[in-house]
Parts: C-alpha cells; sequence; structure tokens
C-alpha cells in the first residue's frame, strides 16, 4: 500500500488549501493502490500552537508527525499569509526530525489572494524543502482565490483549467521521480495525465 499524506497549513476552515492538497494527493493516487491522508494544521491547533519541546507531544501531533514520516509522497501546501507560509505550517514542520523525511518525493502546494506572490513556491517552500533533503517535482501549484467556488476548486472555469493542468504536470513528474506509472486516465477530461500532454 502506497501512502501519499497531505499537509494544509491553513487556519481556517473550510479552507481552499485543504480542498487544494487533497486533490492533488487524489489525483496523485489515480492508478495506484494508494491511501490519503490530510493532515490539516487547523485541526492540529491550538494544541500545535501549545507544543514548543520536542519529546512532549500530544498524542495527534505525535501520530501527524509518524504519518509524514511514512508516506511515500508528501503534498505540502500552505497559503500565502505574509509572503510566506503560515506560522504554525513552519511551527509543525520545526518539531520534525529533520532526517525523518530524507528522500521523500514531494509537490509543492500554495493558495494565494494575488498572482503576485505565485513565486513563493521557489524561494520560501522550496528552500524549506530543501532544508528536509525532500526530492520535489520541479512544478510547484499555485492557485489563486478566484479560482475556487464554495472553497473547492472550480474545475470549469478558466483559472480551474489552468490550475488542474499544473496539478496534472506536477503529478505527472511527482510519479515519475517516483517510478509510478505517468500516464493514467484522467477523469475530469479525456486527456491522460502525462509529462507530454
Ligand atoms: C493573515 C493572512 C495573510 C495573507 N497574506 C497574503 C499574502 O501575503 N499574499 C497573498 O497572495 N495572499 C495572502 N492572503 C490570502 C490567502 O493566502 C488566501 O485567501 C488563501 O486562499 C487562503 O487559504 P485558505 O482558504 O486555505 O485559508 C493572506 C490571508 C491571511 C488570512
Amino acid at each position: 500500500m502506497t501512502r501519499i499524506v497531505a499537509l494544509s497549513g491553513s487556519l481556517s476552515r473550510p479552507s481552499r488549501t485543504r480542498a487544494l492538497v487533497q486533490l492533488i494527493a487524489e489525483r496523485a493516487a489515480l492508478g495506484v493502490h494508494a491511501q490519503i491522508e490530510v493532515i490539516d494544521i487547523a485541526e492540529l491547533n491550538p494544541a500545535l500552537g501549545n507544543t514548543v519541546s520536542f519529546g512532549q507531544f500530544p498524542p495527534a501531533l505525535a501520530a501527524a508527525q509518524r504519518s509524514l514520516e511514512a508516506a511515500d509522497l508528501i503534498v505540502l501546501g500552505s497559503p500565502v499569509y505574509k509572503g510566506s507560509y503560515s506560522g504554525l505550517f513552519k511551527h509543525f514542520l520545526d518539531l520534525l526530525d529533520p532526517t525523518r523525511l530524507s528522500g521523500k518525493v514531494a509537490i509543492l502546494a500554495a493558495t494565494g489572494g494575488s498572482d503576485r506572490h505565485a513565486l513563493v513556491l521557489e524561494h520560501q517552500w522550496r528552500p524549506l524543502a530543501s532544508f528536509f533533503e525532500l526530492i520535489t517535482a520541479p512544478a510547484g501549484v499555485f492557485v489563486k482565490d478566484t479560482a475556487f467556488a464554495n472553497y473547492q476548486l472550480a474545475p470549469h472555469g478558466d483559472e480551474g483549467v489552468a490550475a488542474t493542468a499544473r496539478i496534472d504536470l506536477a503529478v505527472a513528474q511527482a510519479r515519475q521521480l517516483l517510478d509510478w506509472p505517468t500516464s493514467v486516465p484522467n477523469p475530469a477530461s479525456s486527456t491522460p495525465i502525462s509529462l507530454v500532454a
């Protein structure tokens, strides 16, 4: 059984980021015998915010850490807050053993209110992923608020179509890194998910 674990760094409920990381995980799981888990920072808080010392973790936090450490594929997603990931997303990662994610494959994802911050994935998320020695899909997935309706990606609008294509590119790259099949049926269209689509 393959394990896909998605981390959502939003403090809000409902959350576009949570919907996005879940969608990325689902598309990554297509055609694979996979189990998906979403770690939601909004659910871990306030226990997460109150945890400052290593080794004294509330059970829910310890379980979330174990899940991430057992993942084959990780989706690292956060809303952009003040030009970076959320503070509690970083705090969750600050409490992880820095060696435990080494060599795992990851897809980087962000939601934001403005396209001006789309490159946060490159100057904030990717260096953080490199610290943990994650192997990241080259395509990051940044999706603006206006691509969502009712906190779900609106797949048929122009922005939703573009976001879905970007997700599928990142998924195909991650699957290639994992040596999983890169061409699988795409449920949203007749186009297969493929690096050369
Ligand atoms: C405290 C705070 C700071 C934010 N800062 C930015 C920002 O710097 N750049 C940006 O593009 N969006 C910013 N936003 C907008 C959120 O990134 C955006 O609405 C995101 O989709 C929220 O995701 P969620 O629905 O998962 O909470 C900010 C939102 C909040 C609440």
